[in-house]
Parts: structure tokens; sequence; C-alpha cells
């Protein structure tokens, strides 16, 4: 069976690293596409030329020429300008939209039959955008974050409690952004929910701890923002995709009436699978909850209108 094809649009520290993961475990042919010459092309052979260690003897290819993704079956985009110190993921909006639509088109000319799997921020409005300039269904464009939001809500628990993050089960939905949504009543430790094991001011210190996740990174590398954890998500979601996992996961998907949102992208569970977005998961959420969901869709409804009158 040949190998998949992955193409990841950036290689900034978040493209570059998700790479780097997949070429690792040898499962895909991997493409780095960046306009900066020579990057691309230099971080790939660097790469390529660490298979012989690792072990993988997959191909890695950099390029400055969209040719190179032709059939490609999962695109990832990451690029755009990242967060500096101070800076919202909002205010990232008009440069990256703009970035955004000009390499969706460049990715669907090339493998108009790919999943894309969104990364830039400000997320959710990335999401939508490129499922607006792509013309694919819906179930073929997917956005990161929930995962990454998720990962580290159950890191802070698991640190919290002195347990494995494995034994901490959590969902975190909603636009990634202060407004998101981790949703505590159903999130468990050993099964056991947290509200009987943690007190309610160490979840929301904690909560909020979350929310402001990625500005902590942000803050602490001055230069940039986060990638490891970001990285890792991305792989976990294309491979649910190139494994046909249908794993219940929490991403960036078109809402059409679910949870009462119609017409946008917000993190919501989804079961990603070979076709995408292969369902939305309908949980049982607290009224608090759902009007939290809301509110958080309300913040990235704003983004997506600002993107409308300079489109
Ligand atoms: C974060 C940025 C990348 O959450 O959105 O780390």
């Amino acid at each position: 069976m040949p190998r998949s094809k992955v193409t990841v649009v950036g290689a900034g520290n978040v493209g570059a690293t998700a790479a780097q993961r997949m070429f690792d475990k040898g499962y895909a042919d991997i493409v780095l596409v960046d306009i900066v010459e020579g990057l691309p092309q230099g971080k790939a052979l660097d790469m390529l030329e660490s298979g012989p260690v690792v072990g993988s003897d997959a191909s890695v290819v950099g390029t400055n020429d969209y040719a190179d993704t032709a059939g490609s079956d999962v695109v990832v985009i990451t690029s755009g300008i990242a967060r500096r110190p101070g800076m919202s993921r909002d205010d990232l909006l008009l440069t990256n939209m703009n970035i955004i639509t000009s390499v969706t088109q460049s990715v669907v000319e090339h493998s108009p039959d790919a999943i894309l799997v969104i990364v830039t921020n400000p997320l959710d409005a990335m999401a939508q955008r490129a499922f607006q300039v792509s013309g694919f269904p819906k179930n073929r464009v997917v956005g990161m974050a929930g995962i990454l939001d998720t990962a580290r809500f159950r890191t802070f628990l698991a640190e919290e409690l002195n347990v494995s993050v494995n034994s901490v089960e959590a969902y975190v939905l909603g636009g990634h952004g202060d407004t998101m949504v981790p949703v505590t009543a159903s999130t468990t430790v050993g099964g056991q929910p947290i509200s009987e094991v943690l007190s309610q001011d160490r979840i929301e210190s904690i909560v909020k701890r979350t929310q402001d996740g990625g500005a902590e990174i942000v803050n602490l590398l001055k230069t940039g923002s986060a990638y490891y954890a970001p990285s890792a998500a991305i792989v976990q979601m294309v491979e649910a995709i190139l494994f046909d996992r249908q794993e219940i996961l929490p991403c960036t998907a078109y809402l059409e009436g679910e949870y009462g949102i119609d017409g946008l992208y917000v993190g919501v569970p989804i079961r990603l699978g070979a076709g995408g977005v292969e369902d939305v998961i309908r949980f049982n959420l607290t009224d608090t909850e759902q009007a939290e969901l809301q509110n958080s869709a309300e913040a990235v409804r704003e983004l997506v209108e600002v993107m409308a009158q300079y489109s």
C-alpha cells in the first residue's frame, strides 16, 4: 500500500514540529511548504537526514511550490503570524485571513480531495474562512484546538491531584479563545466527577489557567507561541483521519443547528475518521455550560462578521 501523503503548510515551529512528529513515525510522506525560500527545504532535509537514526524511511520534502503538494490526503494549515506578548488571538484576524485565503486556494487547486486541518489563529474564524474559500463539504474542513485546550486542562488537573494525565477525562469546547468552555460537570478523575475531589475554587482557578494557557506560553517565550502541545494535537487529528479511528475528539467543526448554533465553526466533540468530521457528538451540557458555549460562539461570530466586511 502506498504511504499516505500529508502536506503541512507553514514551516514555523508548529508546522515543522508537526511534520517532525509524523516523519518520526514513518506512516506518511510529508511535504512541508512555506513562502520563505530555503526554510522548508532546510528543515525538511535536516529531518530527512534524521531518518537513518530514528528508523524512518518516509520521505519529507520542503518546497515553496504547491505543485509538490498535489494529491495530498490531509493538508494541515499552520501558516500565519503568531501572537506576541500582549496580543490576543483576535489581533491576528485580518493578516491571517488574507494568508489563509491564498493558502487555501493553492491547496485545493492541487489536492481537491484532501481533508483540511486548520491550525492558524484565530482558529475558529480561520476554519470558517478556509471552509468558505475551499468550497469543500463541511466534513473535509476541521479545526484543531479543542484537543490542545483539553490537554492543558488535563495536565493542570493531573498536576493538582497528583495522578497520571491518563486518569483525567475532560473536554474543552467552544471557540479557541478566552471564552472557551471546559466542561467541568463531565470532567472525571478515575471515573469520579472532579467536583467530588476538588474544591470549586481550585476548579475555577484551573479553568482560568486553561483559558489563559496560550498566553501563559507566549509570555514565557516572548517571541512566539506554543508548539509542542499544538503539534501533538495536530498529529492526533491526522492519525484519526489516516487510520480511520472514528475517535471522539474536541475539534472545531461547522455547526448547522447542533448545540443551537447555526452556520458557524465552533469547538465541539466530533467523531473524526477517514471522512473527516463523521459526526458531531451531542453532549448533555448543564444550562450554564450551554450558555457559555453560546457566548463563545458569539465571540467567533463577531470575528466572522468582521472578516465579511473586509472580503
Ligand atoms: C495556543 C495558541 C497557539 O493556544 O493559540 O497556544
